[in-house]
C-alpha cells in the first residue's frame, strides 16, 4: 500500500506500508521525521498526530472518543487532524497522503 508522508515543509516520503500496521509504526520504520509517539501508540500522548488527505476522510475511519479527546491536545488541531497511532494501513489507503505539523504535542 503506497502512502505519502509529508513535512511540513513539504518534503515527501513516498512509502511501501505494511498492511496491519498502523501509520504511525509505518513512519517511524521507516524513519519519517515528525512523528515522536511518545506513548508508543497507546492513545494517549497526541505526538503522532498527523493531518489526513480530506479524500480518504472515509476510507480511514471515525476517531474514537478517546482518540478525540487525545487530539485537544496536539497543537494545530484541525479538521483533518488524526492521531496516525489509530489507523490501521489497509488497501483502501492506497495513495493516501499525510501531513505531519511542524511541532508535536
Ligand atoms: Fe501516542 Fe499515538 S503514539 S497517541
Amino acid at each position: 500500500v503506497k502512502v505519502t508522508f509529508i513535512e511540513h515543509d513539504g518534503k515527501e516520503h513516498e512509502i511501501e506500508a505494511q498492511e496491519g500496521l498502523t501509520l504511525m509504526e509505518v513512519a517511524v520504520k521507516n524513519g519519517v521525521p515528525g512523528i515522536d509517539a511518545d506513548c508508543g501508540g497507546a492513545c494517549a500522548c497526541a505526538t503522532c498526530h498527523v493531518y489526513v488527505d480530506e479524500g480518504f476522510k472515509e476510507a480511514t475511519g471515525e476517531a474514537s472518543p478517546m482518540e478525540e479527546s487525545m487530539l485537544d491536545f496536539a497543537s494545530e488541531r484541525q479538521d483533518n487532524s488524526r492521531l496516525s497511532c489509530q489507523i490501521s494501513v489497509s488497501k483502501k489507503l492506497e495513495g493516501m497522503k499525510v501531513k505531519i505539523p511542524e511541532f508535536q504535542g
